[in-house]
Order: C-alpha cells, then sequence, then structure tokens
C-alpha cells in the first residue's frame, strides 16, 4: 500500500488524474471503476482539461461505477447516472454505451446485481478510484459485523445519508437503500486508488493507517489485502495519523 500525503485538494487531485492520464495514454481500452461524491471532482476536472488540451482519448475507454441509489433513475438530478455525466461523461468523448452505472430502477434488484457482477468479470477493472465515507465506508460497504462481497442492495448508515443529503434538497430526499459493489467486484480492480480529503476523513484514514489491523467497522481497512493500492490523501486528511 503506498500513501501520497498532498498539500491540499488540488494537489491531491492533480496526483490522482496524472496516475490515470498515465493509464488510459498507455492502454486506449482501459476499464476505469469510477467513483461518485464530491472527491473526484478535482480528479475528473482535470481528465477533461487534458481530454479537451491535450486530446486526451477516452473512445475506447470503458466505465463501470460503485453504485446507484435505488429508485433513482438517471433523470433525477440525485442520481449517480445524473451525476457522472455532468461531471465527467458530457465532458470528454467516451462512447456513453461504454459507461455502466448501476440502474437504481431495475426490476429484479437481486438479478441486477448479479448481472452488474458479471460485467465486472467480463470487462475486468483496470484502475478503481474509490472516496471514502467518513465513517471508513468505501462504495456503499458500510461499517458492521459482516460486509458483502458481491454487488448487492446495502442500507445506508445514518452518517452516510446525512453527508449525502447536501446533494439533494432535503435529507428526507435521500434514498436509504443503494445498489453498491461488495468487496470481492472491487478486489478483482487490478488497482485500486482511494482518494481522501479534508478535516471529515482525518478519523477514517487513521483507523487505516495508525495499525496493522482490519476491520469490519472500518470497511476501507480490508484495503490493506489487496496487491495494489494507492492512497493520496490531503494533510488534512492525515492529520490524525501518527507519522
Ligand atoms: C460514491 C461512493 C462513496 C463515496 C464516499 C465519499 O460513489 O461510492 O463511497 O466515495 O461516500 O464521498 P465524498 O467524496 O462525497 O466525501
Amino acid at each position: 500500500m503506498r500513501v501520497f500525503v498532498e498539500k491540499d485538494y488540488d494537489a491531491l487531485s492533480d496526483r490522482a488524474s496524472r496516475i490515470l492520464i498515465e493509464e488510459i495514454k498507455s492502454k486506449k481500452d482501459l476499464v476505469l471503476g469510477l467513483a461518485t461524491g464530491s472527491t473526484p471532482i478535482g480528479t475528473y476536472e482535470r481528465l477533461i482539461k487534458a481530454h479537451r488540451e491535450e486530446g486526451l482519448d477516452f473512445s475506447q475507454v470503458k466505465s463501470i461505477n460503485l453504485d446507484e441509489y435505488v429508485g433513482l433513475d438517471g433523470n433525477h438530478p440525485g442520481s449517480y447516472r445524473y451525476f457522472m455525466d455532468n461531471v465527467l461523461f458530457n465532458h470528454i468523448n467516451i462512447c456513453k454505451s461504454n459507461t455502466h452505472v448501476p440502474d437504481g430502477t431495475a426490476e429484479n434488484l437481486e438479478e441486477y446485481c448479479k448481472a452488474y457482477d458479471s460485467l465486472i468479470d467480463k470487462y475486468g477493472i483496470d484502475i478503481q478510484i474509490l472516496g471514502i465515507g467518513s465513517n471508513g465506508h468505501i462504495a456503499f460497504i458500510e461499517p458492521g459485523e459482516e460486509l458483502s462481497l458481491h454487488t448487492s442492495i446495502a442500507r445506508l448508515k445514518e452518517s452516510t445519508i446525512n453527508d449525502n443529503a447536501r446533494f439533494f434538497n432535503s435529507r428526507e430526499e435521500v434514498p436509504d437503500k443503494a445498489i453498491s459493489l461488495g468487496i470481492l467486484s472491487i478486489f478483482k480492480a487490478k488497482k485500486i486508488i482511494l482518494l481522501a480529503s479534508g478535516k471529515n476523513k482525518a478519523s477514517a484514514i487513521a483507523k487505516i493507517l495508525n495499525n496493522d489491523t482490519i476491520s469490519t467497522k472500518v470497511p476501507a481497512s480490508i484495503l490493506k489485502l489487496h496487491p495494489d493500492v494507492t492512497i493520496i490523501v490531503d494533510e488534512e486528511a492525515y492529520s490524525e495519523t501518527k507519522i
């Protein structure tokens, strides 16, 4: 596990985007595992800039997103499909048919989750971008006694609903369930990059880095078992980690 501590959010986004740009240049048909949320926005902005100014080519790139709220279709401004279209896909030359975000309105959600895992097996994710919840979650794999291995329907914790309410008109509008990749689905990625920025991530990052253990109470700590993980944090997110 490599850890990069960057001065601030901009520097974190610079480093993450540089890694992704190199990967895309070296493999035209790269399969990207993507996350939503605030953290990767700066990274996505830099990918758009590289596309516009240097012609970074996404025409053969595929993407597979981590999660989506149950009950929201892609036209809902709070949905992750809407987010990805607006924050990244609409601004680069990726084929929309090559972009995959779980369908929160799928009729048979159980079957849908199985099919989503099959999609991951079929394409194989080259590099997975992750954010981290203030409670240590990755994707919507929430802290608890047990962690789902495969893509499944996750029930969101109160803290996650509160954290994500900023993307909705009110807290009550935040769905309490989501389709989310499981630990094994994420572990199939060849490389993983976890991004964390700001004071409210400091405790979660410290719980991962301050000791030599893993815990289902801190789902992101399981990443210590993956052979190729890069953690990029800014100084605030690193502020509770012992040096
Ligand atoms: C989003 C996702 C979540 C977020 C996490 C951090 O697709 O899977 O795990 O990465 O909740 O969100 P932000 O970046 O908004 O703090």
